[in-house]
């Protein structure tokens, strides 16, 4: 039997990355997916978003252990279109145990505006789009996981002037996120479906790999590469490591989507190699 033999599980941003990784990790663990991805560019974000045989080589592994995924192209801003995705996994699978808003832009950066806005639609209203969407088909004891971020909750970094107003937008909708997911599992506790939020440090995905990421690390460098960025990298963390792979949170998104949390909710679940507490040196908070 697998930690999460049997469940159905919605994870959005799932053609490649984090969301990959997540859907991987679960598949491997005995759950069948329902997969979307937005699958197109967004303007005032500098690198590209997933491409169609990014999600076509997430069905294929998942296929390959042997368990069952519907995989669409939706995008989490597009409240009505996300629905009808998911409810065709939901007939295809026939239910739904658990919830992954994993779908998230970086628009750091661009001087428009509009960057801000864009954050907060994807990164904090999509989170919204995909548990009201999933909310109506939940039954007692499910589990919603959202992903929130450690850069976010520190000061100066996300939110720094040279990460122009996308920054802004990012660090909001991200703090949004963990309050949202605070007050919904207080509002969910009566039906005992948990809402966590886990918030990684730099992870390995083409979100850290990208020019806009390489300046915010590399301020004093016109052009700066990867390589110029990785004596920087560990800046962020306690550990000396840095970044984290993909499948280092796909392990505590497990655990949450797993009955082994079932009395777990209201959760910040930091995967930061120490990043928050180098940062914020405290007593814990009782
Ligand atoms: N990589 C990091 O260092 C890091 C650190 C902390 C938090 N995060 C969070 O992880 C998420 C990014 O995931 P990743 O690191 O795997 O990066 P990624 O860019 O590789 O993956 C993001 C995925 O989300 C999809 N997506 C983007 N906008 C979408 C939309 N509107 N609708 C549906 N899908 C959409 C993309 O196509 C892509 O497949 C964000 O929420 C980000 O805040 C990342």
């Amino acid at each position: 039997m697998g930690r999460v033999e049997g469940k159905v599980v919605f994870i959005t941003g799932a053609a490649r990355g984090q969301g990959r990784a997540h859907a991987l990790r679960l598949a491997a663990e005995g759950a069948d997916i329902i997969a979307v991805d937005s699958l197109e560019d967004i303007a005032t974000n500098e690198y590209p978003m997933s491409r169609q045989s990014d999600l076509d080589e997430t069905v294929k592994l998942i296929e390959a252990l042997d368990r069952r995924v519907v995989a669409l192209k939706a995008d989490v801003r597009d409240r009505a279109g996300l629905r009808a995705a998911l409810e065709q996994g939901i007939t295809e699978l026939g239910k739904l145990d658990a919830v992954v808003a994993q779908a998230g832009i970086a628009p750091l950066g661009h001087p428009d505006p509009q960057a801000f806005l864009d954050a907060v639609q994807v990164d904090f209203v999509g989170v919204v789009n995909a548990v009201e969407a999933a909310l109506p088909h939940l039954a007692d004891g499910a589990s919603i996981v959202a992903t929130g971020s450690l850069a976010a909750m520190l000061p100066s970094t996300t939110d720094n002037p040279a990460a122009g107003p996308g920054g802004q937008g990012y660090t909001w909708a991200k703090r949004a996120v963990a309050s949202f997911i605070n007050d919904l599992a207080l509002v969910l506790a009566p039906r005992s479906i948990r809402a966590n939020a886990v918030h990684p440090t730099n992870v390995n995905t083409h979100m850290l790999n990208s020019d806009i990421m390489y300046k915010l690390f590399r301020p004093d460098l016109p052009n700066p590469t990867r390589e110029d960025a990785l004596p920087a990298f560990p800046a962020m963390n306690a550990m000396p490591v840095g970044f984290v792979e993909p499948d280092d949170i796909s392990q505590a998104v497990l655990f949450l989507v797993s009955d082994e949390s079932k009395f777990v909710t209201g959760m910040q679940l930091r995967i930061d190699a120490g990043g928050y507490l180098k940062a914020r040196p405290q007593q814990p908070q009782f």
